[in-house]
């Protein structure tokens, strides 16, 4: 390999047997067969809160879709969502899609080579820009996420806890202390590969690491204590109903969310969250008349879904509800329509929307229009 070659430029020991473990080593992954930013970012959005197998498909279909900066920004914000459905973390696609547009108006199509620059892109933090910087544009800046963080507890054994912001600051600057000059790129994707194959939050395969005899956790027998992690606070379990309205012709009321929120401009059934103490079915009445201005009866229970959050855990149930009096209007919604089988299968839903329409379906007659 070429780069082989190179190793002896790297100054620190440390980076040259990283970097030589990583050329040994490394995950083929497609992001990594391109120079191209605009994959790269695209590649690195995704991965933010993704697992590496699961992003490959997505990557593939989202440059399929929008093969180019530009086609991305002249996209209908509705078109990316429905690309990313599923993915999760929907802010991510808004966010991309508004930097598209960043992109093209302000910066020519072309993604931003400087540290300050480039994060005042909507979704691009320190992790993000050191990750496109160091790879698109052979940086050298440190991409500096949990993982990143872990490792560097364990090398340095660092005993303050790695979720205070002071030390999040820290170790953000150990970790450019540690980047070379030559193959920053490769440096930062050796220390994700580190994290994820060898160095993994549990059970730590030391036997295998390239850089264990650098490690000072290993050398106290800390490796399984490191880094430390303050109690995360409990997450809360939240109940929200949903109503399934059909028109005579077995069509299915579906609502557009609002512009800024929980899951932002994606569709679904109309309702809401449920306090504590509070009635489901006079709840769920009153939601749907906020949202669309109608008054309805709930009915039958059709089906129920759990679905874990980042910050909170949610059990929505579904029930038929007959419509009593008026006309859908978007009152708290962007936008409403009646809905086919066919018509549902084209617009972006979240997991448990998508989940809750097919119980309720399964449940009830929805007839294909
Ligand atoms: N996670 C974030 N960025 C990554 C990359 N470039 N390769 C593998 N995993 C990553």
């Amino acid at each position: 390999m070429v780069m082989i070659k190179d190793i002896n430029k790297i100054k620190s020991p440390l980076g040259r047997q990283l970097l030589a473990w990583y050329w040994h080593n490394q995950r083929s992954l497609p992001w990594r067969k391109t120079n191209d930013p605009y994959h790269i970012w695209i590649s690195e959005i995704m991965l933010q809160q993704t697992q590496v197998d699961t992003v490959i498909s997505y990557y593939h279909r989202f440059l399929k879709a929008f093969s180019t900066v530009s086609s991305l920004a002249r996209a209908p914000l509705q078109n990316v969502l429905k690309v990313w459905e599923n993915l999760g973390y929907y802010s991510r696609a808004r966010n991309i899609h508004a930097a598209a547009r960043m992109i093209v108006e302000k910066f020519g199509g072309q993604i931003p080579d400087n540290w300050e620059v480039i994060q005042t892109l909507p979704g691009i933090g320190q992790y993000t820009a050191g990750a496109i910087l160091s790879i698109a544009y052979g940086q050298a800046v440190p991409a500096v996420d949990g993982n990143v963080r872990r490792i560097l507890c364990r090398l340095f054994a660092i005993r303050k806890p790695v979720d205070d912001t002071r030390e999040q600051k820290q170790l953000q600057k150990l970790a450019a202390s540690l980047i070379p000059v030559k193959h920053p790129g490769d440096f930062n994707q050796a220390m994700m590969d580190l994290g994820a194959t060898i160095c993994k939050a549990k059970n730590p395969d030391c036997s295998r690491c390239p850089v264990a005899h650098h490690c000072q956790a290993r050398l106290h027998d800390l490796q399984n204590v490191l880094p430390i992690i303050r109690k995360a606070p409990a997450i809360p379990h939240r109940q929200a109903a949903a109503a399934v309205i059909r028109n005579s012709k077995g069509l299915l009321l579906v609502v557009q969310r609002p512009t800024t929120g929980l899951l932002a401009s994606l569709w679904k059934l109309p309702g809401g969250f449920i306090k504590s103490g509070e009635d489901i079915e006079s709840r769920l009445r009153r939601c749907v008349k906020e949202e669309l201005g109608i008054s309805i009866q709930p009915g039958k229970h059709l089906a129920s879904v759990n679905h874990a959050y980042t910050h909170f855990r949610v059990t929505l149930q579904a029930y038929e509800c007959r419509l009593l009096k008026g006309t859908p209007k978007p009152l708290g919604c962007q936008n409403w329509r009646w809905a086919s089988l066919s018509d549902l299968k084209k617009l972006p839903l979240s997991k448990i929307d998508r989940m809750i329409v097919s119980q309720a379906d399964n449940e009830s007659q929805f007839s294909e229009v």
